[in-house]
């Protein structure tokens, strides 16, 4: 912006990372209310505040793409697993599960339960949810997802088996609705008892309504073990039939059978994205974490316990050494200890590495935020991908590590004006030292805030700065297609 003369906020003598996988610049940056209002040398400008970045990595925001935040945005309003790790929005709705539109008088079936019992359960409508939202914002943005799961909750009286055409036609409609209100796209996860009995077409019939409104299908797959190919191509033929794009949820391959499998897996992905939309997310840890199944436990080499309704003392520990305290096998333990939730170590680091280092991949916690003792994805996950993998074991260069994490999210996911430090764009913005950002948070002591963040921006508000949430609560809900 020519001759501006005066900011809001200036951030000074910092090197910019903008996002779209350019070389680092010096660069000052001015915020003029919630927008980027000039990038360049501003030493003339004056600023109700300046701070001094020198030193430091301006970046755009970090787009949390996979999240289980639907509730958390409420219940934890400042979001600090998230704004410390520099990230400014999620996308909340992911693997099938939702908050809207259901309302339960009773504690959903698992895994919809990830996200509170029944009292959290209040929202009939989209636009009910998207309206609590703006009526008592969090600190970061959210995009929101409709989950299958949900509706499938919300329309079937017995979720165990596949849909009816009028069950189908109403969870279109449902769709159709909260699509209107500003939903960005459909979530399945099929994986799940509460929608594994959904054949292909039932999905396929409900993502019909996504096209017209530019959403997109996201899906925790079906199978990502033994059968993980035979679902890449159930999901590109989702996509195809509904005339979408599509995006595979943590993409991993897991089971010691299945170790290396990610060269099929990504020279499926280079196939076909030749002809249809297809994008991917996946989270830096060789470790997965759902609710405590069987089936998971099967593939796992060790299975540790996040939380249990009936036994919250066995948080933290393995399972096997609960199952040798009780003198029975580790599947009769996980009976007693349910309803609960785990962490399973079932993956091939090479993979993970494979998958991470795929330029299409972004970047997603999977963070599960009322988990007791939770998978440290929650609190690690950006600060491990910059720090970790990309300075330490050097996987890709910083700005390709940025570009996955903002302006690639962004335009997947249709984040307007988000994920690029430009002129014009909102000032989400995460300022960071390359030297020492790292990950803090492990397996033993999971909910340990990242180092290196400095200061972090949300539509021009300062969200964390001196290594603690502001209190600031600046953050949208992004309603798809509006600004
Ligand atoms: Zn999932
Ligand atoms: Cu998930």
């Amino acid at each position: 912006m020519a001759g501006l003369e005066r900011c809001d906020l200036k951030l000074s003598g910092g090197e910019v990372i903008d996002g779209t996988g350019a070389a680092r610049m010096r660069a000052d940056v001015a915020i003029v209310d919630d927008r980027i209002a000039a990038i360049g040398d501003l030493s003339s400008v004056r600023a109700g505040r300046e701070i001094d970045v020198t030193g430091r990595i301006v970046a755009p925001g970090f787009v949390d793409v996979h999240t289980h935040d639907d509730r958390a945005l409420l219940s934890k309003p400042t979001m600090d697993m998230k704004v410390s790790q520099g990230v400014t929005s999620v996308v909340v709705g992911n693997c099938g599960i939702s908050l809207a539109p259901l309302v339960m008088d009773r504690r959903p079936p698992p895994p919809l339960d990830l996200l509170g019992t029944e009292e959290w359960w209040k929202y009939g409508t989209f636009d009910a949810f998207l309206t609590a939202i703006d009526e008592a914002p969090a600190s970061v943005n959210a995009a929101f997802l409709v989950g299958h799961s949900t509706l499938r909750v919300g329309a079937m009286d017995d979720v165990y088996r596949a849909a009816r055409s009028d069950e189908i036609k109403t969870m279109r409609g449902r769709l159709e609705e909260s699509l209107d209100a500003g939903a960005c796209g459909l979530s399945t996860g099929l994986f799940y008892a509460p929608s594994e009995q959904a054949p292909t077409e039932e999905v396929i019939e409900i993502a019909r309504a996504l096209k017209t409104h530019g959403g997109r299908y996201v899906t925790h797959m079906r199978n990502e073990g033994a059968d993980v190919v035979k679902s890449l191509e159930e999901t590109f033929l989702i996509g195809r039939e509904a005339g979408v794009p599509v995006i595979v949820s943590h993409h991993k391959v897991h089971g010691k059978d299945n170790f290396g499998r990610s060269k099929e897996t990504l020279a499926l992905f280079d196939r076909y994205r030749k002809s249809q939309k297809i994008g991917l997310d996946v989270y830096p840890y060789h470790a997965s974490s759902t609710v405590l199944k069987a089936d998971s436990i099967a593939f796992s080499n060790r299975v540790m316990v996040t939380w249990s309704v009936p036994h919250p003392e066995h948080k933290g520990r393995d399972l096997k050494d609960v199952a040798e305290e009780w003198g029975v096998d580790v599947y009769a333990a996980a009976e007693r200890l349910q309803p609960a939730g785990a962490i399973y170590f079932s993956m091939d680091e090479d993979d993970v590495q494979r998958i991470l280092s795929y330029p299409q991949a972004m970047f997603g916690s999977d963070g599960l935020p009322h988990d007791e003792f939770p998978h440290p994805r929650l609190w690690g996950t950006f600060p491990r991908i910059l720090g970790h993998y990309s300075r330490d074991l050097g996987l890709f260069p910083l700005e390709e590590a940025v570009r996955r994490m903002t302006s690639l999210s962004a335009e997947e996911f249709g984040l307007k004006d988000r994920g690029e430090v430009a002129e014009g764009k909102f000032a989400d913005l995460c300022v960071f030292d390359a030297r020492d950002i790292i990950d803090s948070a492990t397996f033993e002591d999971p909910m340990t805030p990242a180092a290196g963040i400095d200061t972090v921006v949300v539509n021009g508000r300062i969200v964390w700065a001196e290594g603690r949430c502001t209190g600031e609560r600046s953050g949208r809900a992004l309603r798809q297609g509006r600004a």
